[in-house]
């Protein structure tokens, strides 16, 4: 036995470097068909079979051992459907039409095929791989390709790392039996159309993906917990055009017990400990208490917008107060803590040993209370998580008006000087006094976007609820690319701006579809849309009300005096360094989530000074996004040429064969930067300076702060005087270089939307960039 076992080594590790080494290519044989004469099929054959359009192939695969059906032509040759083998594994189809491939558990997966004269095994070009009358489209893995029958009642996937599983199309659960995204989401998930149509129940339209109908698209359900359909471009890589849940610190799982999974830069999720609570292992993402504590010996710690799954807890959903909740978890000596919700029906929890599920989310509306030894000395840091706000948007600043006698002369305008959040950081002392301030956290979970979350889409108003709410459209606000846009209030007196589309002919479904995509796009920095009507030909979209108006109408106001028509508009004050500044992050955050956050396709196309609204603290918000998917497709390749606006767009536009990507919004934003920095349109720019036409501003403006060392020349003259090169210095020195990288013309030399506002907020280095020229007319390499 031992020299058989002794020669049997060399021989397994001869099988397993085989088998991990990549294949050599050459030896590679496609099949289009599998039949009896080829059979059999050995795990380590370099056989595949491939789709008649070679968009799909089959074939084992080494780690971990299975055979898989893959998107052949992807830059990662994406599994779509799998069955996990042994290393031994083959495929056999004997003389008389039986096939079999066993499973890691020795299944014959192929047991329940019929039996013919004719049995061979094929993929075909939308992916199944089909035996008779045995598919794999009947027992998807962890993804769904277009036109895969899903039946409600037993389409289920998992995710590749087993932990999360779709079932019946319908619910998202965790570890099987914890659901965190269901019917009341979407309702049951029926059908990925060919040309891009996410159908729910009812032949309701979830998402839709227009512009390129004829992508491969696919609908999988990640390792993360999150239903995405992604689409296959062109390049090979996958973009993701659509995801199930947005907040996704409530997917469950996110982090261990004890944890809490917080939104970071953009909603990716991290994990963090609860104050008294430390890292067990950082790979389980799970805490545990610093400090055990015993019964009497132990106090609460407050966090606020912090909410644990009930799971194994106990709710008391009768109406009580504070107190009686607390008392009842400090008699029961396992309670861990308590949650206290208190939006209307108040309702308290209380959690035994463990905490699990923790997130962080004002949309909660939920405070929690932990338990730890009284001799802790942490204290809780999610005191409404004001960090996360006030790098943005200053709180409570008010505008002192233009001082009166310096009317005349421009550089005595009032500045403004800025309070910043600090305020909102002031800690709530009492529970008592926390409700008084409510108000104040419902402003911030409006801020964050999450208060009408996540109710079910945007709401449909009739023509006759928005004629009358505008008072006949009596009230116009302006006129942008896409149609006017009114003043309006609605009935519970929220004061609303109705944007009434023009060219829009999409039908009704598809555009609630895509509205309710831009209905999902809540950030910060991104005008609120509420709703929107659709009633014959008309379209309308309900956007909340942003008082201050638009940025260009105080970057470019008149210089100096204005002689006569000192009435048709009102003075507005000079905004200061400190609020460019945050203007520039808040804006650069906005776009960063369309591009890389929400759905790629979110191009905005249109970025400059009018499409960036202030409210009332200054804090910025970028609209008109997600629009240009409305807009008809003849409307599309027309305004492709005048697309935006002179001056913001980038040279891609006007190349032939240049496809327009999201860098050409980077490149808007650059514009946009400068104009933040100088003060003046860059099309009118020192208009006694230009000289030629060569003039180019990004490349002036390069050569000012790079060769001539000549900051100061470029920034607005108006508040020039109150430029602190201590205070001042840093922030304007990044936006002016970050600029220079948006403003590369060469797409690919731009960075991305996220790095960009990493380089505004000051956490990558900005090395030196290339001087920027309009490549197509020769000027560089
Ligand atoms: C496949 O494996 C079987 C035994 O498992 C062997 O007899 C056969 O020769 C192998 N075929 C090929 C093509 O390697
Ligand atoms: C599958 O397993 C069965 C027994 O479990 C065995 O008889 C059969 O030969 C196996 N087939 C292959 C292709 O390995
Ligand atoms: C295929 O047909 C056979 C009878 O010919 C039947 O027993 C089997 O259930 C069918 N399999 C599938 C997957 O429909
Ligand atoms: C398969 O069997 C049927 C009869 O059962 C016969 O008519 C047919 O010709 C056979 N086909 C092949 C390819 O052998
Ligand atoms: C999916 O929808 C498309 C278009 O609506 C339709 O042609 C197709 O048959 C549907 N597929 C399934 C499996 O229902
Ligand atoms: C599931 O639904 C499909 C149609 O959607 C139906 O054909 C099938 O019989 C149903 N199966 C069960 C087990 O109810
Ligand atoms: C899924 O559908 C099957 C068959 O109708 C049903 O037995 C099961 O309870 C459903 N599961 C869920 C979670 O709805
Ligand atoms: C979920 O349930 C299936 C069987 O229903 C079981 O095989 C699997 O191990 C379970 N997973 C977890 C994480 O409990
Ligand atoms: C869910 O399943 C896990 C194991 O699969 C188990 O430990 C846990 O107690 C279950 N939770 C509930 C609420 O059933
Ligand atoms: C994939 O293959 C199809 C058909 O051969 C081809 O049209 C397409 O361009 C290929 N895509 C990639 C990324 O290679
Ligand atoms: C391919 O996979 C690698 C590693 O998982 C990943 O970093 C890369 O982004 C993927 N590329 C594409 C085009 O999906
Ligand atoms: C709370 O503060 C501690 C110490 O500064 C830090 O380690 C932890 O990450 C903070 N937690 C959050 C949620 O910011």
């Amino acid at each position: 036995m031992a020299p058989l076992i002794s020669t049997m080594i060399p021989l397994l590790q001869l099988l397993l470097l085989f088998t991990i080494q990549p294949k050599p290519s050459l030896a590679l044989q496609l099949l289009s068909t599998f039949t009896s004469t080829k059979s059999p099929w050995n795990f380590s054959d370099d056989l595949l079979l491939v789709s008649s359009d070679q968009v799909f192939a089959a074939g084992f695969r080494t780690s971990p051992p299975s055979f898989a059906v893959f998107v052949y032509n992807s830059t990662n040759q994406t599994t779509v459907w799998s069955v996990k083998t042994s290393p031994l594994s083959s495929i056999v189809i004997s003389s008389s039409g039986e096939a079999s491939l066993n499973d890691s558990s020795g299944r014959n997966i192929f047991s329940n095929a019929a039996i013919s004269n004719d049995t061979k095994l094929v993929l075909n070009n939308d992916g199944s791989l089909v035996l008779n009358n045995w598919t794999s489209f009947d027992s998807p893995t962890d993804t769904i390709l277009a036109n895969q029958a899903i039946h409600s009642n037993g389409t289920s996937l998992t995710s590749s790392n087993g932990k999360y599983q779709f079932i019946n199309a319908t619910n998202l659960v965790f570890n099987n039996n914890s659901t965190y995204w269901g019917p009341s989401n979407v309702g049951a998930i029926r059908n990925l159309s060919s040309d891009g149509k996410l159908i729910g129940d009812g032949g309701s339209l979830i998402a839709s993906n227009f512009g390129s109908t004829r992508a491969l698209r696919r609908l999988t359900l990640d390792s993360d917990g999150n239903l995405r359909v992604y689409s296959l471009r062109r390049s090979g890589g996958w973009r993701m055009v659509w995801e199930a849940v947005q907040e996704r610190c409530t997917v469950k799982g996110t982090c261990g017990p004890n944890a809490i999974c917080v939104p970071e830069n953009y909603n990716e999720p991290s994990c963090v400990c609860p104050p008294g609570y430390r890292w067990t292992n950082v790979e389980q993402v799970a805490c545990v208490l610093k400090t055990n504590f015993s019964g009497a010996d132990s106090k609460f710690l407050r966090l606020d917008f912090v909410a644990f799954d009930n799971g194994p807890g106990t709710v008391d959903s009768t109406p009580q107060s504070f107190d009686d909740c607390r008392t009842k978890c400090l008699v029961n000596s396992s309670c861990a803590g308590f949650s206290y919700r208190y939006n209307g029906d108040r309702y308290c929890l209380q959690y035994s040993e463990q905490l699990a599920y923790g997130y962080w989310s004002p949309a909660t509306k939920t405070v929690t209370y932990i338990r730890v030894a009284r001799s802790e000395r942490d204290v809780s840091n999610f005191t409404g998580m004001t960090s996360l706000v006030d790098t943005v948007c200053p709180v409570n600043i008010s505008l002192p008006e233009p001082a009166k006698e310096s009317k005349t002369t421009a550089r005595n305008l009032a500045i403004i000087i800025t309070l910043f959040a600090a305020e909102l950081l002031v800690a709530v002392m009492s529970f008592w006094a926390f409700l008084s301030k409510y108000s104040k956290y419902q402003d911030m979970a409006r801020a964050f976007g999450l208060e009408f979350l996540p109710a079910g889409g945007p709401k449909r108003f009739s023509y006759a609820e928005l004629k009358a709410a505008t008072n006949d459209f009596s009230n116009l606000l302006g006129r942008g690319a896409f149609g006017q846009v009114f003043k309006g209030e609605l009935p519970d007196h929220r004061v609303v701006a109705v944007k009434r589309l023009k060219n829009v002919d999409t039908g009704e479904a598809e555009f609630w579809a895509e509205v309710t995509i831009i209905a999902r796009m809540h950030h910060l920095n991104l005008v609120r849309m509420w709703g929107f009507c659709a009633e014959r030909e008309q379209r309308m979209l309900v956007y909340e009300y942003i008082p201050n108006g638009s940025l260009d109408k105080y970057l470019f106001q008149p210089r100096g005096m204005k002689m006569n028509n000192a009435i048709d508009t009102p003075e507005r004050p000079l905004l200061d360094w400190n609020i460019r500044y945050r203007i520039a992050v808040g804006v650069a955050r906005a776009i960063a989530y369309l591009h890389e956050e929400c759905l790629e396709w979110v191009l905005h196309c249109d970025i400059k000074p009018e499409n960036i609204l202030l409210e009332d603290d200054f804090c910025p918000k970028v609209s008109d996004f997600g629009l240009s998917k409305l807009a008809n497709k003849e409307d599309m390749v027309s305004m492709s040429n005048v697309r935006g606006t002179p001056g913001y767009m980038a040279p891609e536009w006007v190349m032939p064969g240049q496809h327009v990507t999201a860098k050409a919004d980077v490149f808007s934003f650059g514009m946009v930067l400068l104009e933040i920095v100088s003060g003046e349109r860059n099309n009118e720019f020192r208009q006694s300076t230009m000289v030629s036409e060569e003039w180019y501003y990004p490349k002036w403006a390069f050569e000012k702060v790079y060769l001539e060392k000549k900051v100061e020349d470029i920034l607005d003259r108006r508040i020039l005087d109150k430029f602190d090169d201590r205070e001042h210095f840093a922030l304007v020195d990044r936006m002016v270089k970050t600029a220079m990288w948006c403003l590369q013309g060469r797409p690919e030399m731009r960075p991305s939307m996220g790095k960009v506002a990493k380089m505004l907020e000051g956490s990558v280095e900005i090395m030196e960039p290339e001087k920027p020229t309009i490549f197509y007319l020769g000027d560089a390499h």
